[in-house]
Parts: structure tokens; sequence; C-alpha cells
């Protein structure tokens, strides 16, 4: 059943190629770069209307939400507001028939989230699910669902459910960008074309950093606490490979933006504290060149501190050689699909140092695959 591989967290990671071209199957076309979501009873009209977003989710599916904000706000020009689900309910949201109210649930079952839907369509909003499980609570009381195509995932490290979350909320933010008029059909077809790349590439990195990864899990997995370092729409990825570190290896691990370092995290910086960088760009974004400028100061930073760097960088990046201990590579892509690629080896490095430790990979201590309780 684990079909050759040791864990089914491993057999997750593998099966990503496959869970996201059929995430995309059937509603993206690539001669006109147009997105098709069926199964939708919100009227093209109400998606023109929209006057912000609140998301809700947990755990992962949080950090996709909190990437997925950047997508939207990017392409749709719609202002997102991203909640913990356990969070949503008492603050009093401001939200009504102008907002739509967006969940993403792996299982579809999970309380809060189930708890902050329905707050959402007590104020008077619409509901979205982006969900893997068909059938499941949550897609039945939204009025549009987004199934992703990742398939029954089992380990309770969420993997292959997270790169399709992340498909998924590319392609409902480019079919919002494009029933809004806020993208020109060139960039949607460049766009279209470069998500039909993503396997081929999440393929190709499996293939180098599997063994890479295992190389250095063999180095770092005595380490007591663990950095994760990125910036823009990396950061929520920063706190995703955080996430998988500490929920299978036990190994304490925190998510920061790289710049924020200087107001209180250096101080933790020793010659004992591996920090993973992510520190990808793309060359045709003047922002995300922007950002990977100052991701390089913040490494630099921390190896005036001596602690030791492992950076998440863009094949053929020989500068940022010269700069930190190891580099991870991965292919080019548009900046809002990086972090689909950057997010693989964070998997694979997590994996690995947790089987070095003698880990449950599949069943962490104390966690549940769906978490049912408010
Ligand atoms: O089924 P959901 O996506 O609603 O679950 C949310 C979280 O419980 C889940 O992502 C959890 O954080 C995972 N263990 C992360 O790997």
């Amino acid at each position: 059943e684990k079909g050759g591989y040791k864990h089914f967290m491993l057999k997750e990671i593998f099966e990503q190629p496959r869970a996201i071209r059929d995430t995309t199957l059937g509603r993206i076309s690539l001669d006109t770069g147009r997105v098709f979501l069926a199964e939708m009873e919100i009227s093209d009209e109400e998606f023109r209307d929209i006057e912000k977003i609140n998301i809700a989710a947990c755990g992962t599916s949080w950090h996709a939400a909190t990437a997925g904000k950047f997508m939207i706000e990017r392409l749709a020009r719609i202002p997102v507001e991203v909640d913990y689900a356990s969070e949503f309910r008492y603050r009093d949201p401001i939200a009504g028939r102008n907002t739509l109210g967006l969940l993403i649930t792996q299982s579809g079952e999970t309380a809060d989230t189930l708890a902050a839907q329905r707050e959402m369509i007590a104020k008077g909003s619409k509901t979205v699910a982006i969900c893997n499980v068909v059938g499941a609570m949550i897609a039945r009381e939204a009025h549009g669902t987004i199934y992703t195509h990742a398939g029954p995932e089992i380990g309770v490290a969420s993997t292959k459910a997270f790169t399709s979350q992340l498909v998924a909320l590319f392609l409902f933010a480019l079919h919002l960008a494009q029933v809004r008029g806020s993208v020109s059909e060139d960039e949607s077809r460049t766009l279209v074309e470069a998500l039909s790349l993503l396997p081929g590439k999440v393929r190709e990195i499996l293939h180098t950093c599997d063994s890479e990864c295992e190389a250095l899990a063999r180095r770092y997995s005595g380490a007591r606490d663990a950095l994760f370092l990125g910036r823009g729409i990396h950061y929520p990825i920063a706190l995703e490979g955080a996430l998988k570190l500490k929920e299978i290896s036990y190994i304490h691990a925190e998510g920061y933006p790289a710049g924020e370092m200087k107001h209180g995290p250096n101080a933790l910086i020793d010659e004992t504290l591996p920090v993973i960088v992510l520190a990808t760009k793309d060359e045709h974004n003047r922002d995300s060149v922007l950002r990977y400028e100052k991701t390089l100061s913040n490494i630099q930073e921390v190896t005036a501190r001596s602690g030791k760097v492992i950076a998440v960088a863009i094949e053929g990046d020989t500068a940022i050689r010269q700069l930190v201990d190891h580099v991870l590579c991965i292919p080019a892509a548009p900046e809002l699909l990086l972090p689909i690629l950057d997010v693989i080896p964070l998997q694979l490095l997590a994996y690995h140092i947790a089987v070095r430790r003698g880990c449950d990979v599949d069943q962490p201590r104390n966690l549940a695959k769906s978490v049912t309780v408010e």
C-alpha cells in the first residue's frame, strides 16, 4: 500500500507531480490562458462585486491561505484577510454580502474551519471551499468547491495536499482576475503555461534533492532548534517548513520573515543553529529580485554570527554559493508559483531528519489526521 516507499509521507511527497497535474486538469486552457471552475453557485457578477475575501483555515492549510493572499491580491486586486479558523469567530469579524468567505481544508471536516464557515454564512457571505475530500462537510455547506485532486493523504504531515491547495488557490486567483478584468490575456497565457510546467519541475527537484536532503539530515539531525526564513510569498513557506520539521522530528523550529531577524531572533544565532533560507528569485519580476537582494543581506547577518545557512535557490545561482554552507537548487518559475517548488526540499529535509531521529513519521505523537474538536 506504500508502493515500495518506507513511509506514506515519502510516497505522498513523491506523488506531488501527479497531484499538481490532476488539480489543474480540465481547468485550464493553454490556448487562451483561461481558467474554468465548475460547481460554483456564485455568478461572475457576484465575483465582480466582491470587496474583500476572508480566508479561514488551520495548520498547513493556513499556510496555503497566507500564500494565497499574495496570489489573490496580486492578480485580482481584492484585499484578503487570513485568519486562523480557531480565532475567526471570536473577533466579531467584519463580513457581509460583499465579502467572500474562503475555507481551505484537506479533510473538509476540521471543526474550527467548519465553525468559521458557519459564522461567515451567518453574516451573509457566500463561501468557497478548497477541499481534498469529495462530499466532506465543509464542501457540502459551501456555495462552491474547488477540489484538490491530491488523492487520499494518509501521513499526518500534510504534503501533497498543501501543494495542491497552492495550485487551487492560484487557479482561483487567476479566475477572479479574469472575471474582473485585472489580468491581460498575455499574462494569463504565460501564467497558465508556467503552471503546466510545474509537475516536471517538481519531478526534477525530487530527483536531485532527495539524496542531498538525506545527506544534510546526517549533519543536522542532532540540532535542538532550527529557523526557517523567507520574505513575501515565501514567508508562509518558511512557516510550513518549520511546522513540517517540528511535527515529525520534534525539533523546535520557527518560521520568520527574514527582515524581522534583527528585531529579536538574531539573538538566538550561534554555530549550532541551522537556518534554512528561501532565497529564490524570479528574474522577470522586479519585486522578486529586490526581495532576493534583501534576503542575501539577511543571510549575511546570519553567517556573520556563525549560524549555519542552508539556502533554497534557483539553479545556476552561483553568487549564493559563496555566502552559505549548503544550497538546494530548484528550477526557475514565476514568483507566485515558486512556493509550489521551494516547499519540496523543506518537506524532504523534515522527512529525512525525522527518520534519522527514529521518529514515527506517519503518526507523530499527540497528533491526529483530522481534528474534529474545537
Ligand atoms: O484537514 P485540514 O486541512 O483542515 O487540517 C488542518 C490541519 O489540522 C493540518 O494541516 C495540520 O496542521 C497538519 N498536521 C500539518 O501537517
